[in-house]
């Protein structure tokens, strides 16, 4: 089979599609025939060894994909050759097989295709359990998003209106911004995409305090961090939840803590991979939830650029440049 392989940890100039050996599954995996990929934030910073968990060199990555199972191990009851799944697995997926642990797989509804399979997994995912389980978002409060036209940023768009919240887009462009608004964004705000001096941030604080009417939002969702994350928070409400999400701006920042005692407000860590696994059937209850949004129509995954498997290196670097609007996949 084909994969993308990762040799050094210098970011997408070291990527090579190589030909590698079929994999063969261990007794409790199955192999997927790969059908769509998806790339993520994380595959920008794991090729380059600044994600949280490194896999050996040489490793092809890739954390999602969907596909149809094409062998199984011999202890692998819960599924069948022929069924179509997607699979979570960290890294593997950017290649036309993957091996993976059957804990990471998943079966796809019969009304999904694989595109929205694979576009759908980890960034709804990570923003149900954010708003749900993490922020306990409520009808009719305020939701602002950061990053709002980025893979999880518009999966929370997207689930605040379902979940009944109005939602505040924050975005870097006017076309970013005008995805966010098809995408059921009540407002948006457009931030300059250079790191913002005091004034920019002052401006920030006070056109989201402006479009919450004054009172400050309830719940922010913040992918983005960097110069981004301090003036959102100067304007979340009392009792507000501020989503520790990431930091695809780079800069991890440092928030002054005196701002959550006098805002009442709480700052939530987000690490949806890591639930999964402490939580499993919470998890698996929570992707049932997003197939029936999906079924009713509520919720419409955005594939915004499709790459093939020899272009995948070009895929992950159209999201590391920050031009995506919806999901990147890679088709196989
Ligand atoms: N906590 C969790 O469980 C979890 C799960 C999945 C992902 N994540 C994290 O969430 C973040 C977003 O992931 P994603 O897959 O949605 O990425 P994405 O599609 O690339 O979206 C990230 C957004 O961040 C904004 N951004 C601001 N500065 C940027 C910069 N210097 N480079 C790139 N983007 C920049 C961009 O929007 P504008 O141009 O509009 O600013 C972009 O749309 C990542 O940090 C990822 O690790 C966390």
């Amino acid at each position: 089979m084909k994969g993308l392989q990762c040799k050094e940890l210098t970011g997408v100039d070291a990527l090579t599609l190589t030909e590698l050996e079929d994999p063969k599954p261990g007794p409790d995996e199955v192999v997927i025939d790969v059908k769509i990929a998806s790339v993520n934030f994380p595959d920008v910073l794991i090729i380059q060894g600044l994600y949280q968990f490194q896999p050996p060199l040489p490793f092809v990555p890739g954390g999602e994909c969907s596909g149809i199972i094409s062998s199984i191990g011999d202890e692998v009851k819960n599924f069948a050759v022929g069924d179509n799944v997607f699979a979570m697995t960290g890294t593997g997926a950017f290649a036309e097989k993957l091996k993976a642990n059957h804990n990471s797989v998943m079966k796809i509804p019969n009304s999904m295709d694989h595109e929205v399979a694979a576009a759908l997994s980890m960034t709804y995912g990570t923003s149900l359990y954010a708003l749900k389980q993490r922020a306990n978002l409520k009808a009719g409060e305020t939701l602002l998003v950061l990053g709002a036209a980025g893979g999880v940023g518009l999966a929370a768009v997207e689930l605040g209106k379902a979940m009944g919240a109005k939602v505040i887009a924050a975005v870097s462009s006017q076309e970013k911004a005008d995805v966010c608004i098809e995408h059921g964004a009540d407002e948006f705000i457009i931030y300059p995409s250079e790191d913002m001096d005091k004034d920019q941030q002052k401006n920030l604080s006070k056109q989201i305090k402006e479009l919450s009417g004054g009172f400050g939002v309830n719940v922010i969702y913040d992918p983005v961090g960097g110069s981004y994350s301090e003036p959102a928070l100067r304007a979340i409400a009392w009792e507000g939840r501020y989503l520790v999400i990431g930091f695809a701006a780079g800069p991890i920042p440092k928030i002054p803590l005196n701002l959550s005692l006098l805002k009442g407000c709480q700052i939530v860590g987000v690490f949806w991979g890591a639930w999964t696994g402490l939580d499993p059937e919470g998890n698996l209850n929570n992707f049932e939830e997003l197939f029936k949004l999906h079924a009713e129509g509520k919720i419409n995954p955005k594939v915004s650029d499709k790459f093939s498997l020899n272009d995948a290196a070009l895929a992950i670097a159209h999201l590391k440049d920050r031009k995506a609007k919806g999901k990147v996949i890679i088709s196989m």
